[in-house]
């Protein structure tokens, strides 16, 4: 059984692929793969902005039986402080790029009757976002397709499941003029043990929202 996992370099993607290696080949897909290392886990580098990049990747990996897209970025501020190209980054990573990879690989998962494709949402998804009003559309337009894809396939025997996370402690707020509580906010493997449950599930057993948030709210200005 093999798992393909976006974002594996980091916060949430790479708790997925630690967690997932135990029962699965994984291939891991990161930016930057120099900081990562694992032995259970092949690593491939791949700039997600860059689309003939990520179409030359898809190419060359064969369709797996698992898909995790934890690829992200976010950008923060009043949306007219929010620059163009950093607009285009969180649309191309949060957007577009699991949209593309989704196309690339459903066929072979219809054809095939199996495949478990797992999007990393957020609760931003349904909520209003001032300060994150571009990241916050990005994700909420992942939840569309999810819900969309879900409907499309669910007779094909592939399975979608969205799971959308409130607060984890990762290198998501690197770009943010705020800073979580680590004590407080969910940890990168509250996520990854959700993955694995929705993983786990009979092959009749669709498990395809999964909502996780810590008891407090917590975001330090
Ligand atoms: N942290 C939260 O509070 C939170 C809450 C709800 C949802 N989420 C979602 O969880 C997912 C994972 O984020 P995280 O919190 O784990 O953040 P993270 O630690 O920053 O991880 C993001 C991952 O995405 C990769 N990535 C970013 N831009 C990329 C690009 N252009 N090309 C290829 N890979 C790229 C990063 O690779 P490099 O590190 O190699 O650049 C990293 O592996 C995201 O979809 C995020 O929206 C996070």
């Amino acid at each position: 059984m093999r798992a393909l996992v976006f974002g594996a370099t980091s916060g949430i993607g790479l708790a997925c692929a630690k967690a997932l290696s135990k029962d699965y080949e994984v291939i891991g897909v990161g930016r930057d793969i120099s900081k990562v290392s694992d032995d259970n886990i092949e690593f491939i580098e791949c700039d997600l902005t860059d689309r003939k990049a990520l179409r030359k990747l898809l190419n060359s990996v064969s369709c797996p039986d698992v898909i995790v897209l934890s690829q992200g970025c976010a950008y923060y501020g009043l949306h007219e402080n929010i620059s163009s190209d950093a607009c285009e980054e969180m649309v191309l990573t949060d957007l577009l790029s699991p949209i593309e990879i989704t196309n690339h690989y459903l066929s072979y998962m219809k054809q095939r009757k199996s495949g478990h494709i797992i999007f990393i949402s957020s609760v931003t998804a349904d909520s209003v976002n001032p300060h994150g009003a571009c990241y916050g559309a990005c994700k909420a337009g992942i939840r569309s397709f999810a819900k969309s894809i879900f409907e499309e396939v669910r007779k094909t025997d592939v399975k979608v499941s969205l799971i959308s996370p409130d607060l984890t402690d990762t290198d998501l707020y690197r770009n943010a003029g705020f800073g979580v509580d680590k004590e407080l906010v969910l940890k990168p493997e509250d996520v990854s043990e959700a993955v694995l449950f929705a993983v786990n599930k009979p092959s009749n057993v669709d498990v395809f929202d999964i909502v996780i948030r810590p008891m407090r709210n917590a975001i330090k200005k």
